[in-house]
C-alpha cells in the first residue's frame, strides 16, 4: 500500500467538521478506493476549545493557517474557511507555494482569484479542485471536466443558490412576503444573517462564472455577470406566472452570444412541466447542453453539511490517486480572455407587471410605446383596484429584444398614470 496522504483541514465549521467526520467515520472505505489511508493530520480555525462535537485530541492543532501551509507533515489542504480574501486566499496561496495540493469548498475565492492560483498550481503540478465550491454534493465539476470533455458547450442554466431557491418555492406555496419568508429562512437556518450574496444573486454569480469557464474555456469573469436578485418579485407574481403556465426561479445561464459569452443570474419564469421548474426548497440543479451529448440534468443537494462534505471529500481521492486535471479543464495558459457577448441582443419572452391609475387611455398609452419598439404583446390582463385607485397591468411579451424592452420600459415608466416600479422578470422556454 502506498504511503498515507496527510491531510490539513482548515476551518472547523459546517464544511469542515463534516468533512472529518466522512474521513473518519469512512476511513477504511476509503482507504481501500484509494489504495492508501487518508489520514487527518492537522487542523486549524480561530477557537481551539470551542466544543465541535467531535474528537479532535489526536490530530495536531495549527495555530493559524500560515503555520498550516507550511508544515512540512501535510500533503493536501483543505480550505473550508470561506471568503475571497484574508486569510483563505493567503493560506490558499501559500500552500501552493509551499508544494501542497489544495481542496476548497469557497466559490467567492475560485471566482475572485481563480485564475492566479490555477496559474501558480498548474505551474507546479498541483491540485487544485473545487468540486465542493459549486452546486454543493452534485458532482458538476468534474461532470463537465471529465464526463462531457469531448462536447463543445453551448449553454449552463443551473438554479444555484438554494436559499433563493428555498424563499421563492415557500412565497409560491404560501404567498406570504419575501421579508416574512426570508424572516422564517434565517430562523430556520436556512439563510445566513447577511443574506445579501443569497438574494442578490452574487453567490450564483460566482458559481456561474466557474462553470463558464470550465464550459467555455475562457477565463472567469465574476465581474462580467448581469446579476438580478430576488428582491423585487412579489407573491401575486407567481399567480400571473401560473396563469401563463409557469414557476419562478432564480436562474443563473451562461450562454454563447453574438460576440462572445452571455452570463446573467436573474429571476426567470419557467415552464411549469420541465425539470427545473420542479427544483424546489434548497435543491439545486444544472442543465448543461452539448454538441455531442444533448441536454443533460442534473439535480441534488446545494448545500449543507453532508453534500457539500460529500463533494471536498471527492476532490481528496483524486489527490489520494494521483489524478490530475487542469483546473479548469483547459490549461490556464490557454484559456481565453473572456469575450462578452452583446446583452442587449439578446433576445426571449418577457412578463412586465405594472400598477397604473385606472384612467381612460393608459392602457393605449402603453401599447403604442411598446409598438414604437416593435413589442408585440402575447397577453394582456387587467386586475382588481385598489384603495389608491390603482390596477395590475401584466403583459407577456412575443419574442423581442433586451434593448427594446429596456426602452419601451423606460418611456412606460415615465408615464404619469404609471406608478414605479415595474416588475420585468425574463421568460425563459427550454
Ligand atoms: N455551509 C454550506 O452549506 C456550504 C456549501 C457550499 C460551500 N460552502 C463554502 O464552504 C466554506 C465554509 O463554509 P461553512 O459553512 O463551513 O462556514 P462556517 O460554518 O462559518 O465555518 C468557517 C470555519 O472557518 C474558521 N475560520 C474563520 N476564519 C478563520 C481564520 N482566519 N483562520 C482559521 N480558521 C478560520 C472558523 O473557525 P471557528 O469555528 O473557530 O470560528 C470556522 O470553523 C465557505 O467558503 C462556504 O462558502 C459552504
Amino acid at each position: 500500500m502506498k504511503p498515507p496522504l496527510r491531510i490539513g483541514l482548515a476551518g472547523l465549521g459546517t464544511v469542515g467538521i463534516g468533512t472529518y467526520k466522512i474521513l473518519t467515520e469512512h476511513a477504511d472505505l476509503l482507504s481501500e478506493r484509494c489504495g492508501r489511508p487518508l489520514n487527518v493530520t492537522a487542523v486549524s480555525a480561530r477557537d481551539k476549545a470551542k466544543d465541535r462535537g467531535v474528537d479532535l485530541r489526536d490530530v495536531r492543532w495549527a495555530e493559524s493557517v500560515h503555520a498550516l501551509a507550511r508544515d512540512p507533515e501535510v500533503d493536501v489542504i483543505a480550505e473550508m474557511i470561506g471568503g475571497a480574501d484574508g486569510d483563505a486566499f493567503d493560506l490558499v496561496r501559500d500552500a501552493l507555494d509551499n508544494d501542497k495540493h489544495v481542496v476548497t469548498a469557497n466559490k467567492a475565492l475560485i471566482a475572485t482569484h481563480g485564475i492566479d492560483l490555477a496559474r501558480r498550481a498548474e505551474a507546479k503540478g498541483l491540485t487544485l479542485a473545487f468540486e465542493a465550491a459549486v452546486a454543493g454534493g452534485i458532482p458538476i465539476i468534474k461532470s463537465l471536466r471529465e464526463g462531457l470533455g469531448a462536447n463543445k458547450v453551448s449553454r449552463i442554466v443551473g438554479i444555484l443558490n438554494g436559499t433563493s431557491n428555498y424563499i421563492l418555492t415557500t412565497m409560491e406555496a404560501t404567498r406570504r412576503s419575501f421579508e416574512d419568508v426570508l424572516a422564517e429562512a434565517q430562523q430556520l437556518g436556512y439563510a445566513e444573517a447577511d443574506p445579501t450574496f443569497d438574494i442578490d444573486g452574487t453567490d450564483a454569480a460566482h458559481k456561474l462564472s466557474i462553470l463558464a469557464s470550465i464550459a467555455f474555456g475562457s477565463e472567469v469573469a465574476f465581474d462580467k455577470v448581469r446579476c438580478e436578485g430576488i428582491q423585487k418579485i412579489s407573491p401575486v407574481d407567481f399567480q400571473y406566472a401560473a396563469e401563463f403556465g409557469y414557476r419562478i426561479k432564480l436562474l443563473a445561464i451562461a450562454e454563447e452570444g453574438i460576440g462572445g459569452i452571455l452570463q446573467s443570474v436573474h429571476p426567470t419564469f419557467v415552464p411549469a412541466e420541465t425539470p427545473m421548474a420542479d427544483v424546489d426548497g434548497v435543491y439545486n440543479a444544472v442543465v448543461v447542453e452539448g454538441d455531442a451529448v444533448g441536454r443533460t440534468v442534473y439535480e441534488g443537494r446545494g448545500a449543507g453539511e453532508g453534500p457539500t462534505a460529500s463533494a471536498v471529500v471527492a476532490d481528496v481521492i483524486d489527490v489520494a490517486r494521483g489524478l490530475y486535471q487542469p483546473v479548469f479543464q483547459t490549461p490556464v495558459g490557454k484559456l481565453r480572455p473572456f469575450q462578452q457577448a452583446n446583452f442587449d441582443e439578446r433576445r426571449g419572452k418577457f412578463y412586465i407587471r405594472l400598477a397604473v391609475m385606472d384612467r381612460p387611455g393608459v392602457i393605449a398609452q402603453i401599447s403604442r410605446l411598446l409598438a414604437d419598439e416593435n413589442v408585440s404583446l402575447e397577453s394582456i390582463i387587467q386586475k382588481g383596484t385598489d384603495a389608491n385607485g390603482a390596477v395590475s397591468v401584466v403583459l407577456m411579451t412575443h419574442e423581442t429584444s433586451e434593448k427594446s424592452i429596456a426602452r419601451a420600459l423606460s418611456g412606460i415608466e415615465a408615464l404619469d398614470d404609471v406608478m414605479q416600479p415595474s416588475c420585468m422578470i425574463r421568460v425563459m422556454e427550454f
